[in-house]
This record gives C-alpha cells, structure tokens and sequence, in this order.
C-alpha cells in the first residue's frame, strides 16, 4: 500500500490535506465560537455582539464547506488518475508477458487485478484522504478546544480516549484480518463460480457436480461465518464507543448543570463540548470505516504489484544477431513447466533444413505441443539451445523471431471479428483476391463462399459459430498467409476429414515448398509424407528417421502406426 502511496502526485496531495485541515479546522472552530455568541451575546442581550458573532461563523461555516468541497475534488482526482496509472501499467506489463507469465496468473486473474483490485486501491486512497485524517483531528482538536472553553468539561472526553484506542487496537487486531480473510475468500469463491460456468460441460460429463458443489459451499461457509465473526466484534464496539461517548455527553451536561447552577459555568460552552461529543463520534465511525476498507485495499495493493513487479523470463537480448532462416536445430533441448515434477521434454537434438517437412509423432501428453511452443520462445528451454539459421533464438529480437514464425495452436484461436479480420491479423493489408487464394489453399473457401456475407461473415469468440474442422481450417489459412520462413501446425489438421486432410497437405507442400515446416501429426499418411518424423516418447526422442526407415527401426513408431492405421480402417 506505501508503495502506491508513493505514487501520488506530491503537490495535489498536499493540497488535498491541506484543505482538508481547514474543513475539519473550521467545523471544529464553529461550536467554539457559538459559546463565545451564547455566554457573551445572547446571555449578556448584547445584539451588536450576536451579528458580529454570527456573521464570522457564517463565514467559518463557508470556508469550511469550500474546503470540503475542494478535498473531495482533489481526493477524487488523485485516486482515478491512480486508477488509471494502475491500469495503463498493468496493462502494458502484461502484453509483454510470456506464457510463462499468462501461465503463473491465468487470464481471469489477470483481468480481476486489472479491474477490480486497482478499483479497491483507488477507493482506499480516496477514503484515506476524506476521512482517515479526519478522525483524530476531530478527536484531539475537540478535547482541546473544549479544554480552553472549559478545562472541567474536557474531563470526560480525556475519560473516554483510552476507550476509543481500545476499541480501535481491538478493531484492528481481531476485525481487521477477518476483513482481509473474507476478501481472500471472496476471490475463492469467484473462481470456483467461475470454473463452474466454464466448465459446466466437463463437470457434467465426468458427473463431477457434486465434488465442485461441496468445494463451492465449504469456502461459501467459511466466508459466511468470517463475515459473521467480523460483524459481531463491529456489531459490540461500534455501538459500545457511542454509549460510551453519550455517557461523556450526559457527564458533560451533569458537569455542566451543576457549575452553572453553583453560579461558574456558561451555557455556550456546554452546548460547545455536546457538539463536539458529536464531531468526536463521527470521526471514531469514520474511521472504523476506513480501518475496514484498509485491509481490502492492502490485499488488492499486493496483488497489483506481484503483477507489476514479476520479472519478465524472456528478455530480448542487448546486441541482437541477425538471423536467416535456412535451418531449425535443436541440440540437446531440455524444458520443464514451472513447478513440474518431471521434464516435458529430455535431451531433444534434430535439424529440418529449408524446404524440409518435419512431423511429430507421439502419444498424448508426450510433449508434441511444447516442442512446438518453445520454436517461437513462448516457453525458454532450460538447456540446449533452438537454433535457426545457427543464431540461439534467445538471441534475438523477439518481434523479429516472431516474424519468421508463424504458428497454429493446438487449440484453433480464431478472435472474434470477421474472417477477414481473423486473416488480415496474419497479413495486414492482403487483398480479396489474396485471402480467397489462401481461403482455397486451406479448403475453407467453399464454406465460406456459401455464407451470405462471403469474407465479412462475422466470427464468434473463439470462432464458436463454426464447427472444429472449419476453425481448423481457417486457422490453417491464417497461418499460411503469413510470410514466414518457419511455419508450425499443432495437431492443425485432426478436425479434418480423411479427403479434405489430404487436399490442405498437398497445397500446403506447393505453397510452403521452399519453407521449413513442422507439424504435430495424428495420422500415418501425414507422417508417412513428411521428410522426416521425430517421434517423442514421454518427453524423449524415441526416434528420428523417414517413415520406412522408423518402421523398420523404432517399435514406440510401430506401434502409433499400429493403432493408427487401426483407427483409419475404422472410420
Ligand atoms: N502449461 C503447462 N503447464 C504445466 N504442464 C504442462 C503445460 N502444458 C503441458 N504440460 C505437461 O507437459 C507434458 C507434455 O504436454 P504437451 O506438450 O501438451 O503434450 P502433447 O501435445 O504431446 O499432447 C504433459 O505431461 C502435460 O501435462
Ligand atoms: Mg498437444
């Protein structure tokens, strides 16, 4: 939270705290002067004195009123332009994470930092300079300012502020952290909700219902009961502090009456010290608001800075090499997903030369998609290196690599828009003729041709308003409009029926011919076509050869063949 703190711009802080010492300084003035209208204008007949009198307080009262009018302004100002910092850093923090980093935090939690966190930072910092200062100016300011009216009548507020610190300390210590609990809590149950909508088609189906229900309502208990636990400490000392302050109240008139009967005390400054009672409790209730709010904002001030201040593990690197894409090597790679028991992928060495297929074969979870990611740096290796064109793609600009790569995820991301927009992302400024080329080269022309709006028709999120092999495809077509050097498919083609499958493999050897080409693979007579299949086993290279040559040679091969050409005979 001080780290935001120190954020703030220093001048209109100050003015913020400055005006807000002359609205509580002149709210605090207001009863004092009143006594000195009741005892010497209204008890003495004085009318010269009453309008003189009256007319400061109008003016204290105005001041005041300026001043808090000004605080609030100010205070508003600082704390949205804070929010909006917040926003703009963590957003550009995280466009240039890695999927190590988008992977360490998920998406949803990205955007709850980003929005809702940096909301709370926000209205912590606005309370902070509306009442968190106002509090113990009205508290000292009041037992001092009856002091000099009256020494007797402060009595009872010195009486009841080891109360108030009292209530306070036991508010901070106990009421305190369950806030911060609940809020934890709150984030708790959010993502579970949230898995649940997301996932409500897998927990269906593997009949999971009932385990996510019980998680759902043990954290939904536990945050019902911390809610209760906070609110009776509040539900005791909120109410204890105000029957405590009306006792000084009552204590005050007791004084009072019982001076003024023995003939030493005026009227004015026991109505004084009543209102200050009242500014007194006022600023105790504020600040049990802030103190509330406080732990939420530090909570969601952390989580700002974890996203802000978590290193990047990817950094371009200071004298980048230029690099030509005549070749991909891998030598020696090895890889670990963060926290992982056992590497995803050991010891993996291969070259593809330019203009050279090179297939990936193997079982699911076998590590075929991150040896896949790791080409465009999406992941760094942890020893060996990705050569291209011999240059280690660590050394180089990352904007550059990205540039002679072009990559299809396993998962088809389409964005929603339109398929021209999907397309044109690969390729700003390609022309119908081109997109419809390319639209054909991917077999996805004809259906799109057939939809009313042609390249327009629009595309859901995720490309939802088509079918898998359809998204495939269009995929497909993204990547190859792109101008790469190295083009990889992950798995890009497993939607594809056995004919259409065939007819994107041979326009894609016309089209990629002078190109390095890597795909994930799931089927023999895609392998079986390639220059060269590495197949992975658990994360190690089980072999490396042409088809005939594996078939000859690597059982692991044999055997996905196998069960392949079992499942093609099938279909
Ligand atoms: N983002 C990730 N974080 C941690 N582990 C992962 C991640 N992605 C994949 N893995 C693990 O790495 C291994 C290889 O996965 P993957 O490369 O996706 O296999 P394939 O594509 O061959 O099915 C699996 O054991 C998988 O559980
Ligand atoms: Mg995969």
């Amino acid at each position: 939270m001080f780290s935001i703190f120190k954020r703030l711009p220093p001048v209109q802080t100050i003015l913020a705290i400055v005006f807000l010492f002359l609205q509580t300084g002149c709210a605090l003035y207001l009863p004092y002067l009143m006594a000195g209208m009741v005892d010497q204008g209204i008890m003495a007949g004085d009318f010269g004195f009453i309008w003189k009198q009256g007319g400061t307080m109008l003016g204290i009262a105005a001041l005041s009123l300026t001043g808090a009018l000004l605080n609030m302004y100010i205070a508003g100002r600082i704390a949205f332009r804070l929010g909006k910092e917040l926003r703009e850093e963590i957003f550009t923090k995280v466009l240039s994470f890695s999927k190590t980093e988008y992977d360490r935090f998920g998406t949803s939690v990205l955007i709850t930092r980003n929005t809702s966190d940096v909301t709370q930072v926000q209205t912590v910092v606005e309370m902070f300079f509306k009442f968190l200062i106002l509090s113990p100016i009205y508290l000292i300011g009041g037992i001092c300012l009856t002091w000099k009216l009256n020494p007797a009548l402060a009595l009872p507020f010195a009486a009841v502020v080891p109360f108030m610190a009292l209530a306070a300390a036991v508010i901070y210590r106990f009421a305190v952290p369950l806030y911060g609990k609940m809020q934890s809590l709150l984030d708790r149950l959010n993502l579970l909700f949230r898995e649940g909508i997301t996932g409500v088609r897998v927990i269906r189906a593997f009949a999971r219902e009932e385990v996510d229900y019980e998680k759902y309502r043990t954290t939904n208990r536990d945050y019902t009961g911390t809610a209760i636990a906070a609110g009776t400490i509040m539900s005791v000392f909120v109410p204890l502090i105000t029957l405590i302050i009306s006792l000084a109240a009552l204590a005050i008139v007791w004084i009072g009456g019982n001076s003024t009967a023995g003939g030493n005390m005026d009227v004015g400054a026991i109505m004084a010290a009543l209102s200050y009672s009242a500014q007194i409790l006022m600023g105790f209730g504020l600040l049990t608001n802030v103190l509330l709010i406080l732990p939420r904002g530090q909570v969601s001030a952390r989580r700002i800075r974890e996203v802000l201040d978590t290193p990047l593990s990817l950094q371009d690197p200071l004298q980048p090499e230029p690099a030509g894409a005549v070749s991909l090597s891998f030598i020696g790679v090895s890889f670990s997903y963060p926290g992982a028991a056992k590497p995803a992928l050991s010891d993996i060495s291969f070259t593809v030369g330019k203009g050279q297929t090179l297939a990936i074969a193997g079982g699911t979870g076998d590590g075929k998609s991150t040896l896949l990611s790791l080409i465009p740096r999406f992941y760094d290796v942890q020893s060996g290196s990705i050569r291209i064109g011999g240059t280690d793609v660590r050394s180089m600009v990352q904007n550059d690599l990205r540039k002679l790569v072009s990559y299809t995820p396993q998962k088809s991301a389409l964005l929603a828009g339109t398929v021209r927009s999907n397309l044109l992302l690969a390729k700003p400024g390609a022309g119908d003729e081109e997109l419809w080329a390319v639209l054909e080269d991917a077999c996805a022309a004809e259906f799109i041709r057939e939809l009313p709006e042609g390249l327009d028709s629009p595309v859901e999120k995720g490309g939802a308003n088509f079918s898998g092999g359809q998204r495939q495809r269009l995929c497909i077509a993204r990547t190859i409009i792109k101008e790469a050097d190295i083009y990889l498919f992950d798995d890009s083609f497993s939607a594809l029926d056995f004919k259409t499958d065939a007819a994107v493999r041979g326009s894609l050897k016309r089209r990629l011919e002078d190109k390095i080409v890597v795909l994930v693979a799931q089927r023999a007579g895609t392998t079986a076509n390639a220059d060269c299949i590495a197949v992975l086993d658990k994360g190690v290279l089980a072999g490396l050869g042409t088809h005939n040559e594996l078939l000859k040679n690597s059982p692991v091969y044999r055997e996905i063949i196998r069960s392949q050409g079992y499942e093609e005979e099938a279909a």
